[in-house]
């Protein structure tokens, strides 16, 4: 992006955000004062919903699925898929997530799959569930826009979910249903093979980077994500939209972490 285009819609989202006003006679960089200034976020050990391995399974067609079993399941049908087609079929197929009961749709990914950004989000809301898409409802249409700002379409980024079905009411989906999408998604992100992820949101962060860590840390950093990669790929987390619907004010760091990720695309060319 040059120079002139990255000024001019830095305006823009800065009109978008009600900042319409010029109060100062000097410009003042704010993106040198509000990087934080501690170096590196508190790498923890990933969190283990998954077990190492999975108890025999009760028999009988009624016999509930053990979480571990959902976990188990999920690896092998993951690893077996070669591409993204056989990999939307597997979960389409899968049983070992009790969310896939209740949603009306699975969702899998929109956008497009060659694109050099992966941006994952947690979970789909009702209109996700409903389209089948993921980032289709209110805080898809913010993420639009922000992408826009820094010259993005859907043709330029592929976006999915941590969570392929939608939690009943919208609640925190379940360690154990967490576990279930989780070998599917590290499989997605194989087969995909972006040059860069954004992660939204702290649970989607903390799970997928495997950090135990504060957003405010970890924001706007880039973290070598390298599961199931043959080398590993920069990951940044950001704040979910959700949460820039629900605090504006943090708008601006956000611009600052897209501006990151559009300096990033730039220098891979
Ligand atoms: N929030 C998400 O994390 N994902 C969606 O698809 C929609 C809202």
């Amino acid at each position: 992006m040059t120079d002139r285009r990255q000024k001019l819609a830095a305006l823009d989202w800065m009109v978008a955000m009600g900042a319409d006003e010029a109060i100062g006679e000097e410009s003042v960089d704010r993106r040198k004062s509000a990087r934080p200034a501690t170096p590196a976020p508190e790498l923890a050990p990933p969190p283990a919903p998954v077990m190492a391995s999975a108890p025999p399974r009760e028999s009988g067609p009624d016999a509930p699925l053990a979480p571990a079993q959902g976990a188990a399941d999920a690896r092998e049908a993951a690893a077996a898929a070669t591409d993204l087609e056989s990999l939307r079929a597997a979960l389409e197929k899968f049983e070992g997530c009790a969310l896939k009961q209740t949603a009306t749709n699975m969702v899998f990914a929109r956008g497009n799959p060659n694109a050099p950004v992966m941006f994952i989000g947690e979970k789909p809301g009702a209109e996700e569930d409903r389209e089948g898409l993921p980032f289709v409802g209110a805080d898809g249409k913010l993420l639009d826009r922000i992408l826009s700002f820094i010259g993005l379409d859907d043709q330029s980024v592929y976006i999915t979910n941590m969570i392929f079905w939608r939690p009943p009411g919208n609640r925190s989906p379940t360690d154990a249903e967490t576990a279930a999408c989780l070998p599917f998604l590290r499989r997605h992100i194989a087969l995909a093979r972006p040059r860069l992820l954004v992660t939204l949101g702290r649970s989607t962060t903390n799970t997928v980077l495997g950090l135990n860590s504060n957003l405010n840390k970890t924001r706007g950093r880039w973290i070598e994500y390298g599961e199931g990669l043959e080398a590993p790929i920069p990951a940044m987390p950001c704040f979910h939209p959700d949460y820039l619907r629900s605090y504006p004010a943090q708008k601006r760091e956000a611009w600052m972490d897209f501006l990151s990720l559009r300096e990033k695309l730039d220098e891979l060319g």
